[in-house]
């Protein structure tokens, strides 16, 4: 039997790859970003420093997305991980935040290194429990939900998201919805929240498939959070790259087809994996958004440590999201590969007992 390896986090394991390895671990697109992304992109632009909120046409451009909205209700950011650092901190006066857990794993580190606390709802069959949310969520600052979800792959009942807009917009309590998996539902379209107290984090990561490119933004009706913000980033990254921007705007002129046909292949491979961890004799949630599984598992870090050293298949630890017990898989693989990762972990089931 090999070590138990003494992995930490997701970090170990971001960006390993090499000869054999199939890696259900990163959560991002394998696919190539539309080709309008590239069109128009001089890279002989001007290139000093540019507005710290992000570049006017690129802000009234997501305006448009935005029912009522102006430039002004943008801050364009290093992806939607550098709005949501930027949030937290620049409230930083300590208090609650109140996380739906299972959560995606940088969010409990991004809030305590705001010195703020994160508080927990736990989910119900991996949806948000309204009522335990709307006694839990009293005496936070904000909230933080994200639906479609890293690590459930679930999708939040409308019914429950405009709860959520009542419950926060009655208490003035902040929510922030990140959003970044809007445009990968099988189900149904998005229903963006709405309201003074929300802000909306998304990106250009996973719709377009070019996480590289670090470009996202935050949404608010709130000019004094716009500010904030902006403040904080003036002093930290200052500008967002302006040539990421440019593909960002650029990217934004894909025909909707593009999407509808990301979707067919995301459902698609959600649709083999699911079977695949099921007739192997996995309980797992059927993802309706996103493209990752969280099936329960014994033993995971033993299984995790099979999988990785004899097999050569990175799977992450459910602990990491706060789901002992379960592992996290991402489909962002083509079927075939997804095929020869469900043969290994057949052959790893035979040396840790998972059930
Ligand atoms: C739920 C969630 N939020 C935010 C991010 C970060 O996205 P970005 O690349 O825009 O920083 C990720 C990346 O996997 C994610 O899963």
């Amino acid at each position: 039997m090999p070590e138990i390896l003494k992995l930490k986090s997701p970090a170990d394991f971001i960006g390993r790859q090499g000869a054999g390895v199939i890696s259900f671990g990163s959560g991002q697109p394998d696919l190539p970003p539309p080709k309008e992304a590239f069109d128009g992109i001089d890279l002989k632009r001007d290139l000093r420093y540019g507005l710290i909120q992000g570049e006017l046409k690129l802000r009234e451009a997501l305006a448009k997305e935005y029912p009522g909205s102006t430039a002004e209700n943008f801050v364009i950011t290093n992806g939607a991980s550098e709005a949501l650092d930027l949030i937290f901190r620049s409230w930083g006066k300590g208090g609650k935040v109140l996380l739906p857990r299972p959560y995606y794993y940088s969010y409990p580190p991004i809030i305590e290194l705001a010195h703020m606390v994160p508080v927990y709802t736990d989910l119900t069959d991996g949806r948000i429990d309204i009522e335990d949310f709307k006694k839990k969520v009293k005496g936070c600052r904000a909230a933080l939900i994200n639906s479609p979800s890293n690590p459930t792959g679930r999708v939040e009942a409308i019914e429950t998201l405009k709860g959520i807009e009542k419950i926060t917009q009655k208490l003035g309590v902040y929510v922030v919805s990140d959003e970044v998996y809007k445009d990968i539902i099988y189900e149904r379209e998005n229903y963006p929240i709405q309201g003074d107290y929300v802000i909306t984090v998304n990106s250009f990561s996973k719709t377009y498939c070019m996480c590289g490119v670090r470009v996202g933004y935050l949404w608010s009706a709130d000019k004094k959070v716009v500010e904030d913000v902006c403040e904080m980033k003036t002093h930290t990254s200052m500008n967002t790259n302006l040539i990421g921007q440019d593909m960002a705007l650029s990217a934004m002129k894909t025909p909707k087809e593009y999407i509808r046909r990301q979707q067919k292949v995301w459902r698609e491979r959600r649709d083999f994996i699911y079977k695949g961890l099921t007739e192997l004799g996995f309980d797992l949630w059927k993802p309706e958004g996103a493209f990752y599984v969280l099936p329960k598992c014994k033993n995971a870090r033993k299984f995790l440590s099979v999988l990785y050293q004899e097999y050569k298949v990175i799977t992450y630890l459910g602990e990491w999201f706060g789901a002992p017990d379960r592992i996290r898989l991402s489909y962002a693989l083509d079927i075939q590969q997804i095929a020869e990762g469900l043969e290994r972990i057949k052959q790893a089931m035979q040396k840790v007992r998972v059930f």
